[in-house]
């Protein structure tokens, strides 16, 4: 719906408490490809109402490059959803992209913002529908139902795992968010990765991983972004500078991968239309249609990095 957002890069995703007026004003400055301002855990309760009044003007007032630029409102399970939307986007005007709802149970929690949001927009004089939805997974209920709530909107544009309510909520044995446990032979995540993976691509959404709480161990988070982006994964949350460099790093396509990209879809192309041949070498490799799909999905997720 968002025409704006729906396809813009997401490799990093930079977490603002909107409760702080100095980190707001920071996150301008940081090369974020999106920055979601918080009015959820970063922010105490004693501070929810003067953080929606934060939030409004750092949207409207600060600098923003045209970056994604969302808002994490509180969860249906609090008191404080409808009126974070009411008053966020009633008076942010047309610069926010989204709405980021946590602890997403059910396809109905969706649908609920969805029908508030055509309500705020109509108030207001937003065009209907200009308001994405990012729907985060992070609690067992809400992985159960990951498959409907991926196709539950036609405003959403990504859905994103959140390691650390997950854990919470799967009772793991680990006081880290975001972190492998050391003691599992294996990625304890990897089911969940690709069970939101799956969701998410069967609906045409951006996936998107959460944060990485160790912020001052480099090795471990690019470990961490490596086993998403391996599967597929579009970019991850980062909480600091030096994490929104990293995760850049990690997910953009190496440039050697996208020319190869390119090459097979050209070599592909006159070999269907010069040719006449479905199947044909690309070196010592044999590429055919399903090469051509692979290869132009790297190129357009290229060509969303910059390259
Ligand atoms: C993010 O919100 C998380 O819980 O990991
Ligand atoms: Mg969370």
């Amino acid at each position: 719906m968002s025409e704006r957002s729906r396809n813009l890069p997401r490799r990093s995703c930079l977490s603002s408490p909107g409760s702080n007026d100095r980190f707001l004003q920071k996150a301008v400055s940081v090369p974020a490809d999106m920055s979601f301002l918080d009015l959820e855990d970063s922010v105490a309760p004693s501070e929810k109402a003067a953080a929606r009044k934060k939030v409004v003007e750092a949207i409207r007032d600060l600098p923003w490059d045209d970056r994604v630029l969302c808002v994490r409102v509180n969860a249906w399970d609090t008191p404080w959803t409808y009126q974070d939307v009411v008053e966020v986007v009633g008076n942010s005007g047309m610069r926010l992209d989204e709405v980021m709802l946590p602890k997403v149970q059910s396809a109905s929690e969706v649908v609920a913002l969805d029908l508030l949001l055509t309500q705020v927009e109509k108030n207001v004089g937003l065009p209907v529908g200009h308001i994405g939805i990012e729907a985060q997974i992070e609690t067992t209920r809400g992985l159960i139902e990951v498959e409907s709530i991926c196709a539950s909107s036609k405003r959403l544009e990504t859905v994103i795992f959140g390691p650390a309510d997950f854990a919470a909520s799967m009772e793991m044995p680990v006081l880290t968010g975001g972190v492998q446990i050391p003691t599992y032979p294996g990625d304890h995540f990897h089911y969940v990765f690709s069970k939101i993976l799956m969701a998410g691509r069967a609906n045409g959404l951006q996936v998107i991983d959460g944060p990485y709480l160790k912020v001052r161990d480099t090795d471990g988070l690019i470990d961490y972004c490596k086993r998403t982006a391996t599967l597929g994964y579009d970019g991850k949350w980062a909480l600091t500078p030096d994490q929104v460099e990293v995760i850049n790093s990690v997910y953009s396509p190496t440039q050697e991968l996208f020319d190869r990209a390119w090459d097979i879809l050209e070599a592909y192309k006159t070999a269907t239309e010069s040719e006449g041949k479905g199947a044909v070498m690309f070196g010592d490799e044999m590429i055919d249609e399903a090469s051509r799909k692979m290869a132009a999905k790297f190129v357009a997720r290229g060509e969303r990095a910059g390259r």
